[in-house]
């Protein structure tokens, strides 16, 4: 499958990584740091406004390969592209339960976990080496960072930000749009609009959240 990458700095580069590796091309890396379409080693580099025409130049899907959590649910909206113009790209060294879904524009990197009738959405990122257990639920626009260990019937709400390494006890829910603190341990429900951090997990701020997302 040809790709368009949406985003050219440090995020693009591990999902470009994980396209190819997964047996797909890269075709265009679009940034709006460009200003005109060009062509470098068989590759397209422009404005992501030219989205639109490579798709079907190239007879391409979309992947935003950007981190931030708001921002790539903000590009998503601007571009008002059809669910079957984003691609699903899940590392051949992943290891995926039959039972699970996963919506488009998700990315599944390698050595992820994610076991039995977990459920996931669309645009999320499922970072490096994760577990992802059984009957948990991961909405659109989540970031779960690298090796965490997210545990069965876990809720994680939309754009919610899991940190590296961090740990979520079974049948916990994590309101929308939080940030949870890398190495930290959730053993409560988390509240929307909050960051947590710490072993025991706990909420440091609280709406500030929600202003940032409002004004993304
Ligand atoms: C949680 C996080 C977002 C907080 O960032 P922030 O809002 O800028 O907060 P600050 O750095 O001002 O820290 C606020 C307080 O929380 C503490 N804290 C921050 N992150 C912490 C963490 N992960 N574990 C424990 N305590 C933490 C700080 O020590 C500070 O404590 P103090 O008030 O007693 O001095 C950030 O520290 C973090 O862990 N990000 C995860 C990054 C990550 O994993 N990225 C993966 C990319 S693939």
């Amino acid at each position: 499958m040809n790709i368009i990458l949406i985003g050219d700095s440090g995020h693009a580069k591990v999902i470009a990584d994980n396209v190819i590796s997964s047996g797909n091309q890269v075709v265009a890396r679009l940034d709006d740091k460009y200003t005109v379409l060009f062509q470098k080693d068989d590759c397209w580099y422009g404005p992501s406004s030219e989205v639109h025409s490579l798709i079907e130049k190239e007879s391409a899907k979309v992947i935003i390969a950007i981190g931030s959590n708001p921002v790539r649910r903000k590009i998503v909206e601007s571009l008002s592209l059809q669910p079957n113009q984003y691609a699903t790209v899940v590392h051949k060294e992943a290891i995926v339960s039959p039972s699970v879904t996963i919506g488009h524009g998700t990315v599944v990197m390698p050595g992820v976990i994610v076991n039995a009738a977990a459920t996931i959405g669309n645009h999320v990122i499922l970072n490096t080496r994760l577990v992802i257990e059984h009957d948990c639920i991961v909405e659109n626009y989540a970031h779960v960072s690298p090796g965490s260990m997210v545990t069965g019937g876990v809720k994680i709400r939309e754009g919610v930000h899991v940190g590296a390494g961090a740990t979520v006890i079974p049948m916990k829910e994590i309101g929308q749009w939080s940030i949870i603190g890398a190495g930290s341990v959730v053993i409560d429900d988390i509240a929307e609009f909050s960051t947590a951090v710490g072993v025991p997990a706990r909420v440091i701020k609280s709406e500030e959240n929600a202003v940032k997302t409002v004004n993304r």
